[in-house]
């Protein structure tokens, strides 16, 4: 029978209305692409990866990763570290910021995070791994989930010794991005070896890696068993490539369209993060939101240029004035800020203060 990426599916206790999840993606993930990833179709969406010694530290920044908005659910919020009793920790704070499901970091590559052990490091040290995720599992009452990688080393199976231990320790789904750490972002996602995590474990999986089209997603869940694809770069600047994948036909936005979904995002992206650091946080997106053959280049390069996000906002309302009928719709839709989950509104013992 054919996959049903509109079909519903249990994470533990929480039922994740799709089979389409929105990847963490660090400098991408803030609650504005997740918010709208939820908007196009995904029935998951998580957030970057959160430094668990920068919960414990009490980092502002850090906590503004924390800020959960009532149209985000069912959300993960994604924790990295290697020491067990800050992830519990971190953990914790992560279920009473409002997430659905932890998810831990076993994947990242770089070298910064990796170095502490943590991230694809715990692909290498299985006994610390299956701590981390024991202590993390003890510690909430909502599923826990493990992000991993194929292994360090290329050619690694790593991830094949580790899944089992994980979900003994307590992991109630498990996503693959079957690639090595060595090979970062290069060569092809090889999801046979999704095909034989799913053989190898009674929890669901879920794969990333190259998800780009309808077609993809079809072909990955009907030939690995996978619960639900996952899409990270396919979405950068362009939620419409979730629809497309979810429902088939072409969803292409029109110049409104496009303009006003990059306006509502850069002002939540303002609100979220303030105008100072959103100004350079935001260049990255105009490439992607405007590409695709959508504007003309000189376009991007001008708005890169501008200082404040006020005149790229004004600048887009030119190109395309079109789009203020659908920004006005847009932000309509927008739940009230008091209905977010603000850590300085947290009871004292669990935000540590005092
Ligand atoms: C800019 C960027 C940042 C990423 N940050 C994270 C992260 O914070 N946590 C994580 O588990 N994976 C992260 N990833 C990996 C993605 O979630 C995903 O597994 C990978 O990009 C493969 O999927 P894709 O081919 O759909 O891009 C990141 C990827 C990119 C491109």
């Amino acid at each position: 029978m054919p996959a049903n990426l509109r079909e519903a599916w249990l994470l533990g206790s929480v039922e994740v209305p799709t089979r389409l999840v929105l990847a963490p993606m660090a400098g991408v993930s803030v609650q504005a692409f997740r918010r709208q990833g939820r908007r196009f179709g995904a029935g998951l969406v998580c957030s970057e990866m959160v430094s668990a010694a920068g919960i414990e530290h009490r980092n502002e920044k850090t906590f503004g990763y924390l800020r959960v908005a009532s149209d985000e659910h069912p959300l993960a919020i994604q924790i990295f570290g290697a020491e067990p009793r800050a992830m519990a920790d971190a953990a914790r704070l992560v279920e009473a910021a409002g997430a659905d499901v932890v998810d831990m970091n076993f994947g990242c590559p770089v070298r910064k995070v990796t170095k502490t052990g943590a991230g694809a490091h715990l692909m290498v040290d299985h006994e610390l791994a299956s701590r981390v995720v024991d202590a993390v599992a003890s510690a909430v009452s909502v599923p826990v989930t493990v992000k991993m990688r194929r292994g360090v080393e290329n050619g690694s199976r790593a991830f094949l010794e580790l899944a089992p231990r994980l979900v003994a320790a307590g992991a109630q789904a498990l996503t693959l991005h079957p690639r090595s750490a060595q090979q970062m972002y290069t060569g092809e996602a090889d999801h046979a070896l999704t095909a034989e995590l799913v053989e190898a474990v009674d929890v669901p999986v879920i794969a990333s890696g190259d998800i780009t089209s309808r077609e993809k997603a079809l072909e990955v869940l009907e030939t690995t068993g996978c619960a639900a694809v996952m899409v990270a770069r396919g979405a950068q600047g362009n939620p419409w490539a979730l629809r497309e994948i979810l429902e088939g036909g072409d969803f292409r936005p029109t110049r409104e369209e496009v303009a006003a979904e990059l306006i509502v995002f850069v002002r939540e992206a303002v609100r979220e993060l303030g105008e100072q650091r959103a100004v350079g946080f935001l260049k990255k997106f105009y490439g992607w939101y405007l590409g695709h053959g959508r504007f003309p280049k000189p376009f991007k390069q001008e708005l890169v240029q501008l200082p404040t996000t006020e005149e790229v906002v004004t600048r887009l309302y030119a190109a395309a004035p079109g789009a203020a009928e659908i920004v006005e719709r847009l932000e309509a839709e927008l739940p009230a800020a008091e209905d977010e989950v603000l850590l300085d509104r947290l009871p004292i013992s669990v935000y540590g203060g005092g």
